[in-house]
């Protein structure tokens, strides 16, 4: 079995990660289109196109299911990417998600611009627990941290802090952006009281209930970036903890 996953940078890495710990037999695509970074501003068009174009290299992978590890590109392109492809595409929205977390809370909802003014995730929150004091706040400087591998940097710090100041009384803090996990530390100083929940913990569940059944793939995972793979080996390497020997540096065609 194969599968395919991808995200504007590292934050897909996050729930490879959690993949990889599920299902230990599978062989791994990951695509990191870093020349298109960061997607959390961009138009739902652009994003589109980026997210088909990436599901047919991952096809061209010969994968059996791919997984959009990015909330921004599943909001715009995971319904549309799943008619056009003949295989599952799971994205990061799914009534799973409000499952992280129980009634009666006061939460902070965390993403990208794009996440948080689309709306959809509040909009699934309320419907299941219509008791939440929910807060919703945009990040959009924390990717580009991310991605320059700034994660510790004290600039970080101010900035974080300038973001969840509105936050300092809630319970709980949804990250909705699959690079937030890599800055939990980071976000966790700034509020300290507050339980953070990875908004992803449900995909490893549902990518096992719809592996099919056959013949494996197996091997080390490949790495695939749009550009810069210097950086990505670096960076994947430390966070994954696994040797990374080669990242190969492709260009998405339609
Ligand atoms: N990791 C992505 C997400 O979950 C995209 C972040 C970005 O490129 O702005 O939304």
């Amino acid at each position: 079995m194969a599968i395919g996953l991808f995200d504007s940078g590292l934050g897909g890495l996050t729930v490879m990660k959690e993949l990889m710990r599920a299902l230990p037999e599978e062989k791994f695509f990951y695509l990191a289109d870093t020349a298109g970074s960061p997607y959390g501003h961009k138009s739902p068009d652009w994003i589109i196109e980026r997210t088909l174009r990436s599901i047919d290299f991952l096809l061209q992978q010969k994968v059996d299911l791919i997984v959009i590890a990015c909330f921004t590109a599943s909001i715009y392109a995971q319904e549309i990417a799943q008619k056009k492809t003949p295989i599952p595409v799971i994205g990061m929205i799914s009534p799973l998600f409000t499952e992280s977390i129980s009634t009666q809370k006061s939460v902070v909802l965390l993403g990208t611009r794009n996440t948080i003014q689309s709306g959809i995730l509040q909009r699934l929150l309320v419907e299941k627990h219509p008791a939440i004091d929910l807060l919703s706040i945009p990040c959009p400087l924390f990717v580009p941290f991310i991605e320059e591998g700034w994660s510790d940097h004290p600039s970080l710090f101010l900035v974080a802090d300038r973001y969840l100041a509105p936050a300092k009384e809630k319970e709980v803090l949804l990250l909705a952006c699959t690079h937030y996990p890599l800055i939990s530390s980071v976000i966790q100083r700034s509020l300290p009281q507050t339980q953070i929940i990875n908004g992803t913990n449900w995909v490893a569940k549902k990518v096992q209930s719809l592996l099919p059944e056959r013949a494996r793939q197996s091997g080390p995972p490949s790495f695939y970036v749009t550009t810069d793979q210097a950086r990505f080996q670096t960076l994947a390497t430390s966070f994954l903890g696994i040797s990374i020997p080669q990242v190969s540096c492709v260009e998405l065609v339609v």
